[in-house]
Order: structure tokens, then sequence, then C-alpha cells
């Protein structure tokens, strides 16, 4: 069942480095689902939040080595992701940034309110900890030293921290987990987290960090000698975006629960272990449902910058164009599994999908309104033919479709959206080419000739609305070259990209 109300997220993106094409997928991916839902129930029900997150070691080093203070390093790097954000058609209705007052301020309540309820404790911590991760480990975890995750030395530490709960809500979360399957998505997550959960007792999580190893943070409420761990900080952005505690410390939102978390696979642990464990303590609903889409890798390999194979998304959008490139990371791929980028991928999807199918489709048939009507769009009187009723039928058949395939339970299956809208291009060319409108119009057969042109532009605009979403820019070009009553012609939307690679 549609809710009235769609609330969707994307994880807020670490400021150390220029985001790159891994973040602009999920951007896309949010940014399409959040326009289709706004023409399913408007405008105004529908909120889309991304972000930034900017504390922790990561940005602290990479601030030090760009010779900056933090705030001024991070007020730097922001600016990329807005602009890149801008340039992608992201249509997103708040931008947080971890550092706003907002966000500090309503975080540091969350963390009082923790406090206050003993959901929070204060312990010596003895044991290893790898500095660039982040990340503590206890002795059965390590071997050698060195971190199970990035393989660089650990350091053996010892100090006062404060840790919050999680180990007590451990059997809530599994039966939860269990109890709700469309709440940790796809189902080979789900049941990944499931596992882990069965075969681990959790640790409680450590949240602070003593102020001398680690500056750059929110100070704890009650100890400002430390400073707030990093993802305690950022989960809490999907919170602190849109609602605020009452004087009696209850959370009011208009709009959370969200709908949608979405994130990428290395983040599940985190959104779906620490974070709805930590909304629990905090007497907040969890969100419906947290998705963790697959990677993207350059010829298998993961996208690196020692790997120098990082790929800039601006640099393929002034390359290819927004749509096309939306387009592929939407097309190529089922939401949810790895894919592999490449630009010969992308040129295939262009000369068939876009320029042969779409592009072929419309062009054909503005020059066909031109011909045979100076221009001036005829209207449908009956559908001829069985291919015509075909279409009729499609016509009627797809906003299910797409519906059914952009849902939850269906994994927000983009790809085979668009392959359902594609089936309905697909069935129009066949109808032009099985029509023979030339011979039509040799043999005045003016009736069927005016009705199948009609057909065709009925066509044209169900795919403008369609793709819309997906392809915000294409549709609007559509829509303005097939205008009320008359054309607008203008150039083929996709002209074919030669194969023959470029000197
Ligand atoms: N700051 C945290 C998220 C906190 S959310 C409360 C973070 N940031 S990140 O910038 O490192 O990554 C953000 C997202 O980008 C993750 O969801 C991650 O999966 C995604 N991607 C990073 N590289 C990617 C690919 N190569 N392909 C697809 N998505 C990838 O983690």
């Amino acid at each position: 069942m549609i809710r009235e109300k769609f609330y969707i997220t994307t994880p807020i993106y670490y400021v150390n480095a220029s985001p790159h094409i891994g973040h602009s997928y999920t951007n896309i991916a949010a940014d399409t689902l959040s326009r289709y839902m706004r023409q399913v129930l408007g405008d105004k029900n529908v909120w889309f939040l991304t972000g930034t997150d900017e504390h922790g070691q990561k940005i602290q080093k990479a601030a030090d080595e760009a010779k900056l203070n933090p705030q001024e390093f991070v007020d730097k790097v922001v600016v990329q992701f807005k602009n890149l954000w801008k340039k992608l058609n992201i249509s997103n209705n708040d931008f947080i940034r971890t550092t706003e007052k907002r966000h500090i301020h309503f975080l540091r309540q969350a963390l009082t309110k923790l406090y206050i309820n003993k959901d929070i404790y204060q312990a010596e911590y003895e044991g290893w900890y790898c500095t660039p991760c982040e990340t503590f480990w206890t002795e059965t975890q390590v071997s050698g030293q060195l971190c199970p995750d990035c393989k660089r030395p650990l350091e053996k530490i010892s100090e006062t921290n404060y840790f919050f709960k999680l180990k007590k809500h451990q059997a809530w979360l599994i039966k939860y987990i269990e109890d709700n399957p469309d709440f940790i998505r796809p189902e080979n997550r789900r049941n990944e987290v499931l596992s882990f959960l069965k075969a681990n007792e959790l640790n409680d999580l450590c949240i602070s960090r003593p102020k001398a190893r680690l500056s750059w943070g929110i100070p704890l409420p009650f100890s400002p000698e430390h400073v707030t761990y990093v993802w305690f900080d950022a989960l809490i952005n999907y919170i602190s975006a849109v609602g605020s505690f009452d004087k009696d410390g209850n959370y009011q939102s208009d709009w959370w629960p969200a709908d949608l978390n979405l994130i990428g696979k290395d983040i599940l642990r985190q959104h779906a272990v620490y974070w709805p464990i930590m909304l629990r303590a905090l007497d907040i609903p969890p969100p419906r449902a947290v998705f963790a889409h697959g990677w993207w890798m350059i010829d298998e390999n993961k996208m690196s910058k020692s790997r120098g194979n990082v790929v800039s998304p601006l640099e393929m959008v002034d390359k290819f164009g927004i749509d096309v490139y939306r387009y592929f990371l939407l097309r190529d791929v089922p939401f949810g599994m790895d894919g592999n980028f490449s630009e010969e991928a992308i040129i295939k999807r262009f000369n068939g999908d876009l320029a042969n199918d779409l592009g072929n489709l419309v062009y054909r048939t503005l020059t066909m309104v031109e011909k045979y009507y100076q221009g001036n769009i005829p209207e449908v009187t009956v559908i001829c033919g069985q291919q015509g009723q075909k279409i009729e039928e499609k016509i009627m058949a797809l906003p299910q479709e797409v519906s059914q395939a952009l849902s939850g339970p269906s994994d927000f299956n983009f790809s085979l959206a668009l392959s359902s809208i594609w089936e309905l291009i697909n069935l129009a060319n066949k109808y032009i080419e099985e029509t023979k409108p030339w011979n039509l119009a040799k043999e005045n057969k003016t009736v069927e000739l005016k009705n199948f042109i009609g057909l065709l532009v009925k066509v044209i605009r169900v795919l403008a609305k369609m793709i819309a979403p997906f392809m915000p820019q294409t549709a609007q070009v559509i829509s303005e070259q097939i205008g009320e009553a008359k054309i607008h012609k203008g150039k083929p939307l996709f002209p074919r990209i030669d194969l023959k690679p470029k000197s």
C-alpha cells in the first residue's frame, strides 16, 4: 500500500575528497524515486534529503594535508558536492551538513536523552584501535597487530570512553528484522545481517573519542573532553534534518519515519544494526526500509585513489550528457547488484536504447507530422489494426508495471521499470515499420494515416511522462517538441556516437 507521504534519504557523503560515480549513483537513484513519487503523490508530499558527513579523523587528516583548518576545508569541498547535484538535476528538498547548528544542537539533545536514560555509560577501554578506520578491535578479532579491515597497523590504546548499549537490544533487533521482511532489502542483505546477528554477540558501541586524540567532532554534552564518534553523529542526520525534540523529550516530525534510507552495501552494518537500535533507545520508530545497492567497479576492481581509477561524474556528463549518464546507471544493472562501469557500455546503451529506439521514434514521428500535416498534430478517432490495439493495451498497463517495479517489494528495480517503458517504444517502432505510412499516404488512406500518426503522438506523450523521473531533461525536450496542437521539431535527441576510438 502506498502511503500519502514519501521521505527518502541518501547517505551523507564524506567530504575528504571529490565526489565520484559511486556517490552520484545513490543520488541519481534517490532522485529518480523522488521524482516518480512526486508524480504519484504530488510535490508537497515528498521529501528528499541528502547531505555531507563532515567530522572525524578522515576529514581532519584531509584538512591537515590541504593545510586548512577543518572548517575551512569542509566549506570548500562541500561546494563540489552541491554543484555536482545541481548539474545532475538532483531535486533534493534539503541538504544537511553535520557541521550545521541545527544538527549539532539536535545531536547533543539526543545524546543527553540517552545519557539520562542510562543508555550511554562510561568505561575504561583497553584494546586495539585503527586510526584511519576509527574502529576498535578486540584481541580475538586481531592478528599480527593489523586492522582486519584495512590491514594497516593498529595502535594499542587505553582510555576512558563512553559506550552506547547495543547488546541489550540484540534479541529485539533479530525479531524485528524477522517480523518485517521489507525492512532490510534486498533479501541477500537481509540474510547477511540476520546471520551476523545470530552468530555474534554485539559489543556495546564506543561513541566517543578523547579530544586529545581527535578534536574535529561534536563535543559530548556530558563530557566536553570527548567528541562524538563520527558514525553516531552521521546517522542522526536522518532525523535531525526533519524534526526536533519537544519539551518532554519526545521526537516530533512531519516526515519521520523515512520510507527509505538508501545506502551502498558497504555501510549496511551501521544502518541495519546501530541505526535501528539508536532509534529504539530514543523512542523513535525505525525507517520503513533500508536498501543497500551494489557497487560500480572498474574492470572488476574497486575504484580507489591509490589505483588511480576513480571516475569523475562530471567528466562522464561532459562527454555523454546528463540524462545518458543517468539512464546508463539506472538501466544497465538491476539495483542491488554490482556493475562494471565502462565508457564502451555507455556507448552501447546510447546507440541502442537511446539513439535507435527512443530518439528514432520521436524524430520519425515529428517528421511525419511535419510532412503530412504541416506540423499540426492530428487526433485519433479510432485505433487502427492489431498492432495499434497492442499499443493501446501497453499504454494502459504501463503505469502499473512501472509502479510495481519501483516498489519496495520489487527492490526498486529501475532497470525493470525502464525495460517496461522500452517495450512501448519498441512496439511503436514496429508499428511504424509494419504500417508503412508512406504507402498510406500514397494510397490516399487519409483516415488511417491520421489515426496512425495520432496514436504515435499519444505514445510519445506517455513516454515523456514515464521517462521524466529517470531523464528529466529529455522528457522536457520531448514535451516541448510535441506541443499541445503543433509540433516544434528540433534536432534528433541522441545522434549516434561513432564507435571508432577518438584520436
Ligand atoms: N559518510 C558515510 C555515510 C554516512 S551515512 C549516515 C560514508 N560516506 S562515503 O562518502 O564514503 O560513501 C557514501 C556512499 O557512497 C556509500 O553508500 C557507498 O556505498 C557509496 N559508494 C562509494 N563507492 C561506491 C561505488 N564504487 N559504487 C557505488 N556506490 C559506492 O560512507
